[in-house]
């Protein structure tokens, strides 16, 4: 059995209870990222040697780095949040974990570049690492699955819509390219492909040497221009990104439609039915519908189950929608 936690010790606590141990891990772990440094290739000579740090230019700009770091020290503390009192615990934004600032801190002096492996070998591992951790907390096989970290919620919401958008694209850049690949769908089937099969096309493109011009061919070659990819149906109690996402991605904001959600804030499931229903008699298709778990106002957790059951059920009529989980907020709470 695992030792229960215990949550007084995790954060550095409303009167800084805990500011001894924070204050001697932050030391620790400064001293040892110096020593790190001193022991790179200890035969390299200083480049910042005493001769220097003597001169009066030298002990001037430290001054002006003292002034600007005490400065934003007075700024933070006249105009910030407190939110780690408890008096603000309705708040979205509370406190954070002694783990999460000292980590954060430490990993800043390492200054790694997730952009690619090379500028963030152990970063870009534990980036892996914690897209399979989150895999097989949400029930998938942390084998095959895998994820990587954004800067926000905002962003990780622009890729669901970039995502939803370029795939599609895709069968209809297929049809363009490759029309045997696609042969006997119509446009309608083509809009309401599911993600496996558009994948599927995707590698068979790839075998044959066509992936290039088959992407050139999709919204990413050719742009949103005169397309229409479908509308995307994001509960009322959406956050902003949403509409910036729409915005961004040249689906337009007329396209970004609005489900009700019931007294409880959450997505009335019927309602998003009823809308399907009679976007699918317009043969308009459905780039992708939004669940929230955790609504920016009210914490609300969208039925996530209800509108995966409605998938299976439209799947089988022909009509497929991308599901994106906006959990920005309480991923936990899936
Ligand atoms: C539900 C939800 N999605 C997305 C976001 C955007 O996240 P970020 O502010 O990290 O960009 C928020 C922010 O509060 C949110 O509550």
């Amino acid at each position: 059995m695992t030792e229960p936690i215990n949550f007084n010790a995790l954060f550095l606590g409303p009167k800084a209870e805990n500011y001894d141990f924070f204050k001697r891990m932050l030391v620790y772990l400064m001293d040892d990222h110096a020593e790190w440094r001193r022991f790179f290739h200890p035969e390299d000579p200083l480049v910042v040697t005493e001769e220097e740090k003597a001169r009066p230019d030298f002990a001037r700009t430290l001054q002006n780095t003292r002034e600007a770091l005490i400065e934003l020290a007075g700024n933070l503390q006249v105009s910030s949040n407190p939110w780690f009192s408890p008096r603000y615990l309705g708040h979205m934004n509370a406190d954070t974990l002694i783990a999460a600032n000292l980590g954060y801190m430490l990993t800043l002096l390492y200054n790694p570049n997730n952009c690619a492996y090379e500028g963030s070998p152990a970063t870009t591992a534990l980036e892996i690492e914690t897209g399979r951790q989150l895999a097989a907390l949400m029930g998938y096989d942390p084998r095959t699955a895998w994820g990587h970290i954004t800067s926000g919620g905002t962003v990780a919401n622009y890729e669901g819509v970039w995502l939803a958008r370029n795939l599609a694209s895709i069968p209809f850049a297929i049809r363009d390219c490759m029309p045997e690949l696609v042969e006997g769908l119509d446009d309608w089937r083509l809009m309401n492909l599911p993600v496996k099969d558009v994948l599927d096309l995707v590698d068979r493109a790839r075998e044959r040497g066509r992936f290039d011009e088959v992407r050139d061919r999709s919204v990413r070659g050719t742009g949103m221009a005169g397309r229409d990819l479908g509308v995307l149906l994001v509960p009322e109690s959406k956050h902003y990104s949403w509409a910036k996402a729409a915005d961004i991605f040249g689906i337009g904001r007329e396209n970004l439609i609005p489900v009700p959600v019931r007294d409880d804030y959450r997505m009335d499931i019927r309602a998003l039915e009823s809308i399907i229903d009679s976007l699918a008699a317009q043969k308009r298709p459905v780039l992708a519908v939004v669940a929230v778990v955790g609504s920016t106002e009210e914490g609300a957790v969208d039925e996530v189950h209800e509108i995966v059951r409605l998938r299976e059920r439209y799947a089988e009529k022909g009509v497929f929608f991308y599901l994106h989980v906006d959990a920005a907020l309480r991923l936990e709470r899936l």
